[in-house]
């Protein structure tokens, strides 16, 4: 049987094999609201990545792992929404789900549900998952936020393939988008907010004049790096996409940022020049959520390597509610109070002037940059940790650390 011959069997029997799975589907969850309109039960417009592991285990496992997996049901989130929806009082429910669950666009009516979901803290439902990017046909970037087209009810998964291998739960096709950025920016280009904030609640900054982006980089080329690997379970290895989604998580934060440390000893006084030269083609951190921060802290260790001073730089944004009070929530903030965050590719210079150690020979500099954990009123604090299994452990109250650097300076009489 040649190739030709062999796909079209394979849609027949995959049109069969389809039909049955979704009447199972169907008679499983199906809700009578929506077929009475007509519509697909949610379920069967946005199969679960469950279904998808079946076949694609290593991009399941991968996406396992990822952030992206968890968008719904990080403690950090939940009790962020909670907040949310206390401040907008029942409006806009659907608003945080717009990007961490994207098919509310498509159900508008279920917001509720996906609430009550996210309020679980094990949703059986997905966040932003395979089909969440895998149905989208077409992005709008002349609206704004750009705005995915989904194609709802479709057998088609769409992909970066030109000769995608037939199989017998979907038929695939290429598009051009899932190279692009344009695929991501309906999420991570802006965050509404209460006030209009105009461009500064942008997400990236001008990351589209960036050395990197004029270069042809497109947000996959790093956080989806290519890899050799199967596809598809027992399909020939190819390239494929890194579906961890390297940020936080991952070696790429290694890239983040350079440091360049100059020590000069003055007497009594002594002056350390750090220039950080960030290396990513936009904003550094990405602010969202308004807690977003990167620090710089200095570290000086005197005599027998007991620390005699620190200090700090914070890259990030300082947010002002209605009220005129700092607020670490973006979705209150009416005004900007202060932005340091690191623009696209830039090289920032810190001075920093402490006493000199005394009783000692040299000491060290030490210089660390990271990403800081979350910040914000103790209720909130208390609040994440009540609702994270690991309570004070949770990850989001620790620092991630970018990059590091550390010199002995020698005191010359
Ligand atoms: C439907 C909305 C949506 C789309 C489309 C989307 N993302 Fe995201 N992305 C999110 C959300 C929500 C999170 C945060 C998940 C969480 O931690 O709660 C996230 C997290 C990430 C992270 C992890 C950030 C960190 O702090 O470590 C990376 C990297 C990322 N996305 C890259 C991409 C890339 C690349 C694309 C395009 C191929 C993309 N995303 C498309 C919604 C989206
Ligand atoms: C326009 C899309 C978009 C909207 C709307 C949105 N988010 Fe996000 N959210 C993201 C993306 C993208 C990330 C990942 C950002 C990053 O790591 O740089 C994220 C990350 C987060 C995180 C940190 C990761 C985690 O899961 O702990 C929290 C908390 C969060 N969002 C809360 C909210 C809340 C609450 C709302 C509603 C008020 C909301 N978001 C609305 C796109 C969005
Ligand atoms: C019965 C097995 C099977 C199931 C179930 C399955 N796939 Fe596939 N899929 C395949 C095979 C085989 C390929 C072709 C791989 C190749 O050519 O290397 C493929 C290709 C793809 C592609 C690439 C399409 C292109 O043209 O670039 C995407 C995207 C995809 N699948 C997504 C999904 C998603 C999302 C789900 C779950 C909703 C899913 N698949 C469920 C077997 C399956
Ligand atoms: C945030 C959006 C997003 C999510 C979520 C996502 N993908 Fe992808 N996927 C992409 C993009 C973009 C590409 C193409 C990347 C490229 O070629 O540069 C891709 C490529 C693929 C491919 C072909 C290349 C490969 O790595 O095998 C398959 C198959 C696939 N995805 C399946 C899945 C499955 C299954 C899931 C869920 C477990 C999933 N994707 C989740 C955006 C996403
Ligand atoms: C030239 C490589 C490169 C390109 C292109 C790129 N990024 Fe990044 N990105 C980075 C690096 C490096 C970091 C910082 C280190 C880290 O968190 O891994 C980062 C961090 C991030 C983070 C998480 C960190 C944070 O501050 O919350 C998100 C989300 C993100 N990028 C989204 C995007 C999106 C969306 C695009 C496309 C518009 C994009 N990136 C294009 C290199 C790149």
């Amino acid at each position: 049987m040649n190739r030709d011959k062999a796909w079209r069997k394979g849609v027949i029997v995959g049109a069969v094999g389809m039909v049955v799975l979704l009447v199972g589907l169907s008679l499983e969850s199906g809700r009578a609201e929506e077929a009475a309109k007509g519509k697909l039960p949610l379920e069967k417009a946005f199969p679960l990545a469950a279904k998808c592991k079946r076949c694609h285990e290593r991009v399941y496992e991968e996406w396992e792992t990822s952030p992206l997996s968890r968008s719904l049901h990080s403690p950090a989130f939940r009790a962020a929404i909670d907040q949310y929806l206390a401040f907008s009082g029942g409006k806009d429910k659907a608003l945080c789900l717009r990007c961490h669950a994207p098919h509310i666009k498509e159900y508008p009516d279920l917001a509720e549900s996906f609430i009550k979901q996210v309020q679980s803290g094990d949703p059986s439902i997905d966040g932003v998952a395979c089909a969440q990017c895998h149905l989208i046909k077409e992005v709008d970037r002349t609206a704004h936020p750009p705005m995915p087209k989904y194609d709802v009810g479709s057998k088609t998964l769409y992909g970066p393939y030109k000769d995608a291998a037939p199989n017998l739960a979907h038929q695939s096709a290429d598009l051009d988008l899932f190279r692009k950025s344009s695929l991501c920016l309906n999420c991570h280009l802006t965050v509404p907010t209460a006030g209009n904030l105009g461009t500064s609640n942008d997400l990236l900054g001008s990351w589209e004049t960036s050395k990197a982006v004029k270069s042809g980089k497109e947000c996959q080329t790093c956080h989806m790096p290519e890899q050799l690997g199967e596809s598809a379970n027992g399909e020939n290895k190819r390239k494929v996409a890194n579906h961890t989604f390297p940020g936080r998580v991952g070696k790429l934060r290694q890239e983040a940022a350079k440091l360049e440390v100059t020590s000069e000893v003055q007497g009594e006084k002594t002056k350390v020049t750090v220039k950080v030269h960030s290396l990513v083609p936009h904003s550094l951190p990405t602010t969202h959520p308004g807690w977003a921060s990167v620090a710089l802290d200095l570290t000086i260790k005197g005599k027998n390597l007991r620390t005699v001073h620190t200090d700090r730089r914070v890259y990030g944004r300082k947010y002002l509610d209605a009220k005129g009070q700092p607020t670490v929530f973006d979705f209150e903030a009416v005004k900007v109070a202060e932005d340091t965050v690191l623009k696209p590719e830039e090289t920032r210079v810190e001075t920093f002037t402490f006493p000199t150690p005394k009783d000692t020979k040299s000491f060290d500099v030490e210089l660390s940059l990271n990403y800081a954990p979350v910040a914000g009123p103790s209720a909130f604090l208390q609040r994440i940790e009540a609702e994270s299994p690991k309570g004070a452990q949770d990850p989001v109250f620790e620092a991630v650390p970018i990059t590091k650097y550390a010199e002995n300076v020698p005191i010359s009489k």
